[in-house]
């Protein structure tokens, strides 16, 4: 199967074309989207997610908005002060992976340079777009490049929720040195946390990892301490949502206990994230806002029938923060940093 390109810009700029995330695998759904209200669904639904590709999918829609506005005839003046309240419209959509501010912020910044009129400010976001997508190769084989030399030919990795190129570029993050290591036979194999309650794991990870030809094993949420007991576990590969300047990382729901069984077990943590995800401004994890979602996502998706009393309440935070103390290293484009994070996560920033 051909690689699918999580989300791409339309001829005429006017509207993107994604892969509906929240269909697969049972089917290969792509949509259209054009409307702010319906880039914001796509984000808040999870039918384009994972920090990285939510970032991108931000910066595409600024694109697509600032050309909308451009064929409608709009003054650079116009035009601007629609995209900076489309922006703040955006961020709203989901409030945890930095990737999305960062991107809305980058957009905010072209419109802030004066401009001839609208069409010149399209282009500028036009290429800022198109940039990103070139910068994309460099940075995920760069990761995966970095995270397989951290592991010996044959191992055998942990993962939790997806990281993979659908949330990310080519090859992912997580998912990156399993991905090319099946490039370059050096047989990575990998056990999948199913993920409750959106099942990333069960229904992405697994499905990418098949596809690009990896040994891939599928295990319930509750069953990482067992395979790390018996000693199947040679380090554990996860991506980011939002990174501290103190290594504090948040990622999705889960992460933070399977990193607890990581430090028990005495098996390396490793973080694999762009740069994008580190959040200097969050001081520690306690800064980083964590999303919480519907409790039908615990008791009825899914589910042919509810499976917990109808009245019954339920919390059901989308991430959680694990402790920079127990996180091995963090792997992005431009190296490993080590810690003490607060001196290795400046360096890697400033290379
Ligand atoms: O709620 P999601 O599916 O967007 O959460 C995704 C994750 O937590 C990923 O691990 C993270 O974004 C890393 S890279 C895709």
């Amino acid at each position: 199967m051909a690689r699918l390109e999580n989300i791409r810009i339309d001829e005429g700029c006017t509207s993107c074309t994604i892969v509906d995330q929240t269909r697969l695998p049972r089917e290969l759904v792509h949509r259209t989207l054009s409307t702010p209200e319906e880039f914001y669904e796509a984000i808040a639904t999870l039918a384009v997610r994972g920090a990285p590709c939510i970032g991108k999918t931000a910066a595409f829609a600024m694109a697509c908005f600032a050309q909308q506005a451009a064929l409608e005839g709009c003054s650079f003046e116009d035009a601007r002060e629609r995209l900076y309240a489309q922006a703040d419209y955006l961020q709203a959509s989901r409030p945890t992976a930095v990737n999305l501010a960062y991107e809305l912020d980058r957009a905010r910044e072209i419109c802030g340079k004066t401009a001839q009129d609208a069409w010149q400010l399209a282009q500028r976001l036009r290429d800022h777009a198109c940039d990103l997508e070139k910068n994309e190769k460099r940075i995920y084989e760069s990761i995966a490049r970095f995270g397989l030399d951290l592991l010996e030919p044959g191992a055998t990795i942990l993962t939790h929720c997806n990281a993979g190129p659908l949330g990310c570029g080519w090859p992912g993050t997580a998912l990156g040195p399993a991905i090319l290591g099946a490039a370059e036979g050096k047989h990575i194999k990998v056990y999948a946390d199913e993920t409750r309650p959106l099942l990333q794991g069960a229904r992405l990870t697994t499905f990418e990892l098949s596809q690009a030809g990896v040994d891939v094993t599928l295990i319930c949420d509750n069953m990482a301490a067992t395979v790390m007991a018996q000693g199947k576990i040679d380090a554990v590969m996860v991506g980011a949502d939002r990174i501290a300047a103190n290594g504090d990382t948040a990622n999705k729901i889960g992460t933070y206990g399977v990193a607890v069984l990581a430090n028990h077990f005495g098996i390396p943590f490793y973080v694999l994230a762009p740069k994008s995800t580190i959040d200097i401004a969050c001081t520690t994890g306690a800064d980083i806002p964590i999303e919480e979602r519907s409790g039908d996502e615990i008791k009825t998706m899914w589910y042919e029938q509810p499976m917990a009393p109808e009245e019954v309440q339920c919390y059901n935070p989308a991430f959680d923060v694990t402790d920079a103390k127990i996180i091995s290293a963090i792997i992005t484009e431009d190296g490993v940093a080590y810690p003490p994070f607060e001196e290795s996560l400046r360096e890697v920033m400033s290379s």
